[in-house]
């Protein structure tokens, strides 16, 4: 059975049936409320990058050079990584793509296009959700982004969203909440709050905000949640 881990932030680790390893976002030696270690990651078979900003791409490139993953990320993200040597496979939004765990799909965020470690600005790109389907089971990331009615879009095709309710930087708890009423997920995990002062949230208030709308699984740095 495929599984979720969470490791803080908006790090997820999603481990397929056969033992594929997909690190998303992966922020570990810099972000306060990680669990691991980038150097406690293990085996990573694909490193996937919503965006480009330190909080969540920091590891992504010593990450993939460290285990040899192929990191899937916009094409923008995916030059960068080949510029510093590492195995990329572009992307970009509205773009799905097949590979041997299940498929990735782009989806529209609306957020900033920094690329950490690009000293150039060349490589400025547009935030991205990920769609990430693993043994039947889809996975939306929503990256960092404002509520959009875009969102109407994922209706029907997501059973487990994460989404982030930090405010400040992206949606709070209200606005996440409303997009759980746009897609509709039986899941749903709250993700980029409380890592450092300005983005602290309770998320029981999230889970009371969301009702009976999905099943608010609040996952602790380290946990993870079967599939
Ligand atoms: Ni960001
Ligand atoms: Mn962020």
């Amino acid at each position: 059975m495929a599984s979720l881990t969470f490791h803080g932030h908006a790090t997820f680790t999603v481990e397929a049936a056969d033992g594929t390893r997909i690190v998303i976002d992966p922020f570990f030696d810099d972000n306060p409320a990680a669990d691991i270690r980038r150097s406690e990651a293990g085996r990573v078979d694909y490193v996937l990058c919503t965006h480009g900003h330190t909080d969540h791409f920091a590891d992504a490139i010593p990450l993939a050079c460290e285990t040899g993953a192929t990191l899937v990320g916009s094409y923008e993200i995916a030059a960068f990584a080949e510029s510093q040597g590492v195995a990329a496979h572009a992307m970009h939004i509205g773009g799905r793509h097949a590979f041997p765990f299940g498929s990735v799909k782009m989806t529209a965020a609306v957020h900033g296009g920094m690329v950490h470690g690009d000293e150039t600005g060349q490589f400025t790109t547009s935030a991205a959700g990920l769609l990430v389907e693993v043994d039947g089971k889809r996975v939306h990331h929503a990256g960092d982004t404002g509520l959009t009615l875009d969102m109407q879009l994922l209706r029907g095709q997501v059973d487990v969203a994460l989404l982030p309710i930090g405010d400040n930087f992206t949606m709070g708890p209200e606005d996440a909440a409303r997009a759980v009423e746009f897609v509709e997920p039986a899941v749903v995990v709250p993700m980029h709050y409380d890592t450092w002062p300005v983005i602290e949230q309770d998320p029981e208030r999230f889970r009371a905000l969301v009702g009976g709308m999905a099943r608010v699984e609040i996952m602790a740095p380290g946990e993870t949640l079967a599939l």
